[in-house]
């Protein structure tokens, strides 16, 4: 069986490689599959925002639970998202003897089995018009959102938004919306981003510190325009993504700051003063001059950067490839070896289609039992001695891992189980689609 004049050829040839994969790393993790998203024009956040501003006017000051003004803000986000194509539902529940509205709208299309939902409360506080707390994250997804069909945007996932009632009475609405999702639709919502004060007149840049896919979505925008970024600490469980994450569902989102100081090495980082972030939280002068233009601007542009790239990908989890290039001698006719990658960041289990990819360089193929080893020990075998006097086993293989939990260290064996031609490990890819 021994090929012994290819062995020499290939050993010549592989010591080149060895070379040249000399300090690869071991593992690295990598979006993949993303579309671009596009930039979200502040003048038209704005343009919501003053419509909201005068909807507050005329229904004497403010958009609180049960006050007019609530609902003429439902109406006015609901025209415009039924004028661009979304289906639009108004689901009405009771707080305190009056009505109060949560406003859905799902983008047509996309996996109906993993959603992707933005949300945003609508109501304001009865003492003003609300405008920081929250008409600038409601403005913002529903720029968004206008943006998405402007665009013609066609999501592998499905792209839901919700604009929330009575959030500051409890976060009644969107705890009425989720306790009256079935189980199953539940376990459809993949992720979660809640957008509640991101236009703060004297802003910091906090991340909600939940699931890390999301939050590193989030971190690698803002690392992409130069802005540092915290971890949101003002009261994690405030708004209305602690509705979602009770029942289970990832959540993430973005805060630019309430009532707390800003601290003097938050101004040096951010700029400002170091007095409250939101000096006018829920207070009567939260108005259209409460807003900082520059916040308000990066935040829109970070949830369209966060909508496009998380709904872009066929996943369970977000589209990751986790490789190891680091070479494995594969003794004759001997023990089995492995060579590893650690998966981390991914939600719940492993697709069903998980890709994985083997590079092998080998005399003889037909030498070789080759399978991929879960976290927790399960074998599912590649490769099991055929192709005779092939050489080499470089292919994809999918595997079904949907009984695995993606997370952890996931092991490619390979044992060579007759004497004479030889090989090693080259590569081991795992890539979540
Ligand atoms: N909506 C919250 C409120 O009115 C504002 C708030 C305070 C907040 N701390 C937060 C929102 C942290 C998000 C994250 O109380
Ligand atoms: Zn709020
Ligand atoms: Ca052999």
């Amino acid at each position: 069986m021994k090929l012994s004049a290819r062995l020499a050829a290939l050993a010549g040839s592989s010591a080149l490689v060895l070379g040249a994969l000399a300090g690869a790393a071991p593992a690295t993790a990598a979006p993949a599959g993303a579309t671009a998203a596009p930039d979200i024009s502040v003048a038209n956040v704005k343009q919501h925002l003053t419509d909201l501003s005068t909807i507050a006017s005329n229904n004497g000051g403010n958009r609180a639970h049960g006050r007019p003004g609530y609902k003429a803000s439902i109406d006015f986000v609901k025209a415009k998202l039924d004028a661009v194509g979304f289906t639009t539902s108004v689901q009405q529940f009771t707080y305190s003897g009056t009505t109060g509205y949560n406003l859905i709208a799902d983008w047509p299309g996309g996996d109906p089995n993993q959603v992707i939902m933005a949300g945003s409360h609508l109501d304001s506080v009865t003492s003003g018009p609300g405008m920081n707390d929250n008409g600038s994250g409601s403005a913002a997804i529903l720029e968004a959102a206008l943006t998405v069909a402007r665009s013609g945007y066609q999501p592998t996932k499905h792209l839901r938004f919700g604009w929330w009632g009575a959030e500051e009475l409890g976060l009644v609405g969107s705890k009425y919306y989720v306790n009256n999702l079935p189980t199953a639709e539940r376990a459809k919502i993949k992720g979660y981003l809640n957008f509640d004060m991101i236009g703060s007149p004297n802003p910091g840049y906090f991340v909600y510190d939940d699931d890390p896919a999301i939050e590193q979505t989030f971190k690698g925008f803002f690392s992409g325009i130069g802005v540092p970024t915290e971890i949101e600490t003002e009261g994690d469980g405030r708004s209305d993504h602690a509705s979602f994450k009770n029942v289970g569902i990832p959540v993430g989102g973005l805060f630019t700051g309430a009532s707390r100081v800003k601290s003097s090495a938050q101004v040096s980082k951010w700029g400002g003063t170091a007095t409250a972030f939101d000096r006018c939280y829920h207070s009567s002068c939260d108005t259209l001059s409460n807003i900082n233009d520059t916040a308000l601007d990066r935040n829109s542009d970070a949830i369209a950067h966060a909508i496009w790239n998380l709904s872009g990908t066929s996943t369970p989890p977000t589209g990751k490839v986790f490789e190891n290039t680091a070479d494995v001698s594969i003794p004759d006719n001997g023990a089995a070896v492995t060579s590893s990658v650690t998966v981390s960041g991914v939600t719940g289990n492993a697709p069903s289609n998980l890709s994985v990819g083997v590079d092998i360089v080998h005399t003889y193929k037909g030498d070789l039992v080759v399978d991929l080893i879960a976290p927790d020990g399960s074998v599912y075998n590649l490769h099991n001695r055929s192709g005779g006097g092939t050489d080499n086993i470089q292919q994809t293989y999918t595997v079904n891992a949907s009984s695995e939990v993606a997370n952890g260290a996931w092991k490619l064996r390979a044992q060579d189980k007759a004497g004479a031609d030889t090989g090693y490990i080259n590569g081991f890819k795992l890539t979540f689609p």
